[in-house]
């Protein structure tokens, strides 16, 4: 047995709750960016996945046209900055609609450092960043899909175990339904399996 939830007759937000219910755990994009004023900004965004292996891509999407996604259209660069589970505090903190012109790194109090490719600074005290040019945008609906290609990735060296970066130590946030997020739990090793190495 199966309820049956139609997106017509369920409608925008009860559907979007839905959605975002089941798809997870869903990793969270930081993304730091600059207004054309020179403000910066950091925003989570768990609409986030990698997009392309060659040229490197990952994609962000932003519901309706908020600040992130205004500067990223204006200057062409972002940051996105793995969610690590000791800052969840900074990470909400950033969540809040601040008004334009208001950086969230000063109003949670984040430490920024360099990038050294784009102009929008890393969060100082998260292990990855990974420094991207726009790529493009697709509109779609209420929402916006940014395209972004890594220019450069900054890991920290603690989270490396022989030149790999290491989820047990990366310890990312990722976020589910509701006001609901989550921490990386059990690890399994799984390898694939070939076909001519199948038993029949
Ligand atoms: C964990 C988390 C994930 C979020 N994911 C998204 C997302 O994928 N897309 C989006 O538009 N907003 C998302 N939000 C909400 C934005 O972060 C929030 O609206 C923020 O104020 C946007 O900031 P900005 O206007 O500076 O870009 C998320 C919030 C949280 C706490």
């Amino acid at each position: 047995m199966r309820i049956d939830f139609d997106p017509e007759t369920v409608g925008r937000n009860p559907f979007y709750k839905l959605l975002t219910a089941v798809v997870v755990p869903r990793p969270i994009a930081w993304v730091s960016s600059i207004g054309a004023d020179g403000t910066s900004n950091l925003a989570p965004h768990s609409f986030f996945s990698v997009a392309c292996v060659s040229p490197p891509m990952v994609q962000f999407t932003s519901v309706g046209r908020k600040d992130t996604l205004v500067n990223v259209e204006a200057t062409g660069e972002f940051v996105v900055c793995l969610a690590p589970e000791e800052l969840a505090r900074e990470i909400n903190g950033t969540a809040t609609d601040f008004p334009r012109g208001v950086s969230e790194f000063e109003a949670v109090g984040l430490a920024t450092e360099p990038s050294l490719r784009v102009k929008p600074p890393r969060v100082a005290a998260s292990p990855v960043a990974l420094e991207c040019v726009l790529h493009s945008t697709v509109n779609l609906g209420d929402s916006t899909v940014v395209f972004g290609r890594v220019v450069h990735a900054a890991v920290a060296e603690e989270v490396l175990v022989d030149g790999h970066p290491e989820a047990r130590l990366m310890r990312p946030l990722s976020r589910l339904g509701k006001n609901e997020w989550a921490t990386v739990g059990e690890f399994k090793d799984i390898a694939r399996i070939p076909y001519d190495q199948l038993q029949s």
